[in-house]
């Protein structure tokens, strides 16, 4: 499981893109990390239509007023809670939701288990 560290004073908001340390699969890889109404929210930068980069700045891909966070390529909207796309061209896919701590004065970033659910057959799985 991967980890991001962050100093709250370093948090340039409402919404940052943070690229984790390595590439993943040979490409940059990154994160938004979103504050909003006192909470922390983070997302994997990569939009499940073409998974592509949502933004190549943070800020970009966040609308502080409605909450939602944006693709910037073909405008799918997202919820923040739970990285379902509720409009564009993705619809019903989710972003892969993060989880995300306050640590004294840093903020803890930590790529989830992701679920497997093999519902159709009765079973349930995970992977790191
Ligand atoms: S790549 Fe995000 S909506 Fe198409």
């Amino acid at each position: 499981m991967r980890q991001i560290r962050i100093p709250i004073e370093s948090f340039e908001g409402p919404c940052q893109r943070i690229d984790w340390p390595e590439a993943r699969e040979g490409r940059p890889d990154s994160i938004l990390l979103i504050r909003r109404q006192e909470r922390w929210h983070a997302v994997q930068n990569h939009c499940p239509h073409w998974r592509m980069p949502l933004a190549e700045r943070g800020p970009d891909a966040f609308d502080e007023q409605s909450g939602y966070v944006v693709c910037t390529s073909h405008a799918a909207i997202f919820q923040l809670r739970d990285g379902l796309c509720v409009s564009g061209p993705c619809v019903d896919d989710r972003l892969d939701v993060l989880d995300v701590q306050v640590d004294g004065d840093m903020i803890v970033v930590t790529e989830a288990r992701r679920s497997l659910s093999l519902s159709f057959v009765g079973l349930s799985a995970s992977e790191e």
